[in-house]
Order: C-alpha cells, then sequence, then structure tokens
C-alpha cells in the first residue's frame, strides 16, 4: 500500500505538529509526515522539523510584491509534495482560496473552541479562552474542520470538549484544551487517512 502523504502548515509552537509526529496512532497506518509548511522561520515548528528530517518550506505572502505569485509558489509547492492531507496546525496566514478549491476535502484545521463558537478572523490563541471564560461558560474544547475559504467555517469533523471550572483562568483553560488537542488531532487524521476518500460534504 502506497505511504500517504501529510503536510504540515504550521506558524508558532507546533505542539500539535510534534504531537501529530509522535503519535502512536499514525505509526501502525503507511503515513508519513512529508513537509512542514511555515511562514514564521523563527518558529519551533520549524525548528522542530528540521531537527527531525522533515522537509522545511518556508513560505510566506509578505515576502512577494505580487500575491499572485505567492499563490502560485505555493500551489508548485503542494504539487510536488503530492499531499494525501494537508493538516494546519496554529498556522495564522489565510490559505488562498485556489488553493482551498484545488485541495478541498484533504486541507483540515484545529480550532481551540467548540466551533461555530469563538471561531473566525482574529479569534485564536489567548483570546478565544478568554472569551469562554468571560463569558462564563461551562465548557469548551477543540474542533477539527474541513478548511473552506472562510476562516473557521468549513464542515465540522470532530471536536473534543473540556470543562471549564470556576478558577480556570485563560491560561489553564488553553492548556487543557491544548492537551485534548494532541489527542483529537492525530485520531482525526487517522480517520481521515484510512477512510476512503475524504469528501467533506460527507461528513456535514
Ligand atoms: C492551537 O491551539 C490550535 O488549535 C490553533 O493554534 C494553536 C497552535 O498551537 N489553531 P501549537 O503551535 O500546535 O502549540
Amino acid at each position: 500500500m502506497k505511504t500517504k502523504k501529510i503536510i504540515i502548515f504550521a506558524s508558532g509552537t507546533g505542539s500539535n505538529f510534534q504531537a501529530l509526529h509522535q503519535s502512536p496512532l499514525l505509526n501502525d497506518i503507511p503515513a508519513c509526515i512529508t513537509a512542514l509548511v511555515t511562514d514564521n522561520p523563527g518558529s519551533g515548528a520549524l525548528a522542530y522539523a528540521r531537527s527531525h528530517h522533515i522537509e522545511p518550506v518556508i513560505l510566506s505572502p509578505v515576502d512577494y510584491d505580487h500575491l499572485d505569485d505567492y499563490i502560485l509558489e505555493l500551489d508548485n509547492k503542494l504539487t510536488a509534495l503530492e499531499p494525501d492531507i494537508i493538516a494546519l496546525a496554529g498556522y495564522l496566514k489565510k490559505i488562498p482560496d485556489p488553493v482551498v478549491h484545488k485541495y478541498r476535502g484533504k486541507i483540515i484545521n484545529i480550532h481551540p473552541s467548540l466551533l461555530p463558537e469563538y471561531g473566525g478572523k482574529n479569534w485564536y490563541g489567548l483570546r478565544v479562552h478568554q472569551a469562554v471564560i468571560e463569558n462564563k461558560d461551562k465548557e469548551s474544547g477543540c474542533t477539527v474542520h474541513y478548511v473552506s475559504e472562510i476562516y473557521d467555517d468549513g464542515p465540522i469533523i470532530a471536536q473534543a470538549k473540556v470543562p471549564v471550572s470556576d478558577d480556570d483562568t485563560a491560561e489553564s483553560l488553553a492548556k487543557k484544551v491544548l492537551k485534548q488537542e494532541h489527542k483529537l488531532y492525530p485520531k482525526v487524521v487517522k480517520q481521515l487517512l484510512t477512510d476512503k476518500q475524504t469528501d467533506p460534504d460527507q461528513t456535514q
């Protein structure tokens, strides 16, 4: 059986990237993380990729005078990488629409809230957890969803919940949610790679 290629996109620490790379769940299927795409040359994700011999691809729209040139470069790179699945793991740039169209059903994202709550442009990091605390929500969690043209708006694939305690702070809640993310993401990636097809229409 052909080894499935997983491409990670990450901008920051890369703990979800690491969780995917180290997950025993992905050891018993023919799958391999073959490249990391990042817009941030100083990211922990890039350092991890380099130290684990995972192909690093540094690409950022800010380095291009014309957005179309960036999109073409990204498209060419992805064509060469032949991804079976593209997993965004804390990737802060928007995936250009032509790339979303080409890989629809193969690009997924993890978000630290129970979408559709606290999703969309500018909902990331601690501000998500801060809002959960301020609204006195009793539960929060994380969501894996297909990527569409709109931030955090594609069909939901899976969610994991965590209880919010009265003494939780944004920081403590972030830790609890991240722990769930590290469990949920490998499960979902495995499920998608072992399903006959990854088709967002079938999961709505
Ligand atoms: C995670 O909370 C993820 O849900 C969000 O960005 C964060 C990335 O964290 N999309 P890390 O870089 O994987 O530690």
